[in-house]
């Protein structure tokens, strides 16, 4: 029995942004962001994380066939989920009606939804679960400074999902690899809710110097102060570029596979410059390195199922096609896998 991808959906929000109007917002041009990214305009969410993944999830299991009541699991990849709890996938089974679905969310930024593809499969191939739906979708644009002009030019809202399911078929998802490197955290960093609690010093003198004499707290107190994305544009770069050339040819290794047998590499939209590389790297033909960041910008753990659906939607995707998937993101991680379409 193999694990096999048997429906993909996606959903980017109507409301477009494009480098024009960022030319009024910061201090750059739609010829720098295009020269230095590839990216013409991108996607921002007025309605959020999950609203986006119940879209795209619906649209995946239409193509699945499947009734909600038959999902097993839900692994939802973001970073930017609405709420702290209950998770996102909890939300995504209360709406689909997936009751009988186990459900959790996985958080590794942009390579959100390979992990979360990943791991679904092992629950598959372990033979815990025969069917799960799996989901990319994030919200770039609330941890985005947007006076930040080194960042807010990148990123796009979205979502997109994939249903597994464990059957006899010549299609297939695996090998796959995982990889992290903690240590270069700070490269690329969005701060969460802030430790408040009565117990910290600091804090216990700040709430003390805005206490009225009734003891009543004043308004101050309820600021909140997240944090903003920040990242080392450079660095994540320079890690890109080397990481993902060395985490595919690992993969086409342990596949069995040349890199002359992948039909399509299924990257990671962050930067048309860094695809461009890798391809270069891999000495395959850029056309084999499909590319919709010009349009979305970088929707983070997104991206990859979004392109995905996009190619299997357009009917470029042929039965027996080997497919390599890659991504990278803030942790630092990084990530691959193989399919047999
Ligand atoms: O999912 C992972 C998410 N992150 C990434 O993928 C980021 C990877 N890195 C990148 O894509 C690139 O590093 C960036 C697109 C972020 C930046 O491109 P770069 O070629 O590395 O530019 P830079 O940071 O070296 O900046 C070059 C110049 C600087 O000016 P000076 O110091 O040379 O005068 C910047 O201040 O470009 C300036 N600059 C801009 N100019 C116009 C930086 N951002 C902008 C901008 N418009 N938006």
């Amino acid at each position: 029995m193999q694990i096999r991808i048997i429906g993909t959906g996606s959903y980017v929000p109507e409301k477009a942004l494009d480098n024009q109007a960022l030319e009024r917002m910061v201090d750059t041009s739609d010829a720098w962001i295009r020269e230095r990214t590839g990216i013409g305009s991108r996607r921002i969410t007025q309605t959020g994380t999950t609203d986006m993944a119940i879209r795209a999830a619906r649209r995946a299991m239409e193509m699945a066939g499947l009734s909600p009541e038959e999902l097993d699991l839900i692994v939802v990849g973001t970073s930017t989920g609405d709420c702290l709890f209950p998770n996102t996938a909890c939300e995504v089974q209360a709406a689909l009606g997936a009751k009988e679905a186990a459900c959790f969310d996985l958080s590794a930024a942009c390579s959100g939804f390979l992990f979360s593809l990943n791991t679904a499969c092992v629950y598959l191939e372990s033979g815990v679960y025969r069917t799960a739906l799996v989901i990319g979708t994030d919200s770039l644009s609330k941890t985005v400074d947007w006076s930040d002009r080194g960042t807010c030019i990148l990123f796009g809202d979205g979502a997109g999902a994939a249903v597994l399911k464990k059957e006899e078929s010549v299609s297939r998802v695996g090998p796959f690899l995982m990889k992290a490197d903690g240590n270069r955290g700070e490269v690329l960093r969005c701060m969460g809710t802030p430790l408040r609690n009565p117990f910290i010093k600091e804090e216990t003198d700040a709430k003390e110097s805005v206490m009225g004499e009734t003891g009543e707290q004043k308004s101050e107190e309820n600021e909140t102060d997240f944090g903003y994305l920040s990242m080392n544009g450079q660095e994540v770069f320079r890690f890109a570029v080397k990481t993902v050339p060395e985490v595919l040819e690992e993969l086409l290794w342990r596949a069995g596979v040349s890199a002359e047998e992948i039909q399509y590499f299924v990257l990671h939209q962050a930067n048309e410059r860094i695809i461009g590389s890798v391809a270069k790297r891999m000495k395959q033909p850029l056309s084999k390195f499909p590319m919709n960041l010009e349009h979305y910008g970088n929707t983070s753990g997104a991206s990859i199922p979004i392109l995905l659906d996009e190619l299997n939607r357009e009917g470029r995707l042929r039965k027996g096609d080997k497919l390599a998937l890659a991504g990278f993101g803030a942790g630092l991680t990084w990530g691959a896998t193989f399919l047999v379409w």
